[in-house]
């Protein structure tokens, strides 16, 4: 009977600190949405996988929807949101007009909204879909809790210090995502996304002009051809092998076959050297810690209670009831 008082004290005195926390700590949890909505981790891996066994460069587009909803105020499906009449939105600057994967999205709520409306949330859609994404062209699983709410705010000035730019070198990364909470390992592993996807001329032809030294003499001619032929319109894939999940990206690294200067910065840094070679070496080293990265991203600045909400439409914010 102690033992079972003694208990029952405890789990009250973690309550409390958990209340007493507040804002900011994550509430997430595993199968969160196991009472009001238990088919949801199910409906999203089905109509992800249905899309990616459609158009398989889509597990790029979902992985970087991810990515950008949660360096830009957290991961609140800021991303997913349209601009209202006379104002611009995430999705409208610069650095996401290329994004891509939204009517997956849109599906999956959709599918979700007749099964269980009003209870998952879009930021934990994107959260989920990325997983899944990432699973379905051979990368590794991890848990992705779920308790996030959805924002209210999109703003496209908002990328603008956020999000890195293309341009960045080594050290302007490690400080970029040190502010989001990532050591160096998490964004070097965090980078390895782009062993999947494609990247526009524009993000890409100044390295062809300005970094002969550290780019493969082959695939700079082949990049330019490629521009020159296609304009800004025209992409290249970041590695060999753009639709499956593997460590090829690193290894094209060494070979000075980065796509962005951001990528190949990470091979020609001391500071992140080291790193690009045993994930280059070690495939599941690799695995491992992207896995880890993606469960400090999935956390970043989350919402919580009445700070957030569960949007009836990805794109646009529920009307005030009031
Ligand atoms: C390290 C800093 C990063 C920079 C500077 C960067 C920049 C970029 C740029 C410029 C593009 C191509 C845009 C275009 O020209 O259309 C791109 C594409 C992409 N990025 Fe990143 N990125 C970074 C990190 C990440 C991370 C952390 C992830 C995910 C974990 C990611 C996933 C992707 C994917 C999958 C694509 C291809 C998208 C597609 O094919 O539609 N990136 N990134």
């Amino acid at each position: 009977m102690g033992a079972v008082k003694n208990l029952v004290k405890l789990l009250i005195l973690v309550e409390v600190a958990v209340a007493l926390a507040g804002p900011g700590v994550a509430a997430l949890s595993m199968n969160y949405y196991g009472m009001n909505c238990p088919f949801a981790e199910y409906i999203v891996r089905s109509v992800v996988s249905d899309a990616v066994m459609g158009d398989p460069t889509l597990a790029a587009g979902l992985l970087r929807l991810h990515f950008h909803d949660c360096f830009v105020q957290g991961c609140d499906a800021s991303v997913l949101l349209d601009a209202a009449p006379g104002s611009k939105a995430e999705k409208d600057a610069l650095a996401n007009k290329s994004l891509r994967g939204f009517e997956v999205i849109d599906k999956i709520k959709d599918t979700l909204e007749a099964q269980c409306p009003g209870v998952v949330t879009c930021a934990d859609i994107l959260a989920l879909a990325a997983r899944d994404a990432v699973l379905m062209v051979g990368g590794p699983y991890y848990d992705v809790p779920q308790g996030r709410r959805d924002g209210r705010r999109s703003v496209d000035t908002d990328t603008l210090t956020a999000l890195p730019s293309p341009f960045l070198n080594a050290s302007a990364l490690i400080t970029l995502f040190g502010t989001h909470g990532f050591n160096v390992q998490d964004m070097v592993a965090l980078s390895g996304g782009h062993t999947l996807g494609v990247a526009h001329c524009p993000s890409f032809t100044p390295r062809l002009k300005f970094e002969a030294s550290t780019l493969d003499a082959g695939f700079a001619s082949s990049l330019a051809a490629t521009c020159n032929k296609g304009g800004d319109s025209a992409s290249a894939t970041f590695d060999r092998t753009s639709t499956a999940f593997d460590g090829v990206y690193f290894k094209e690294l060494q070979q000075r076959r980065g796509l962005l200067s951001s990528d190949q910065t990470l091979y020609e840094s001391p500071e992140t050297q080291r790193l690009v070679n045993m994930f280059a070496m070690n495939q599941g080293y690799f695995f491992y810690a992207f896995t880890q990265g993606m469960g400090k991203m999935g956390q970043i600045d989350l919402k919580e209670g009445d700070r957030g909400e569960v949007r009836k439409s990805c794109r646009v914010v529920n009307k005030p009831s009031w």
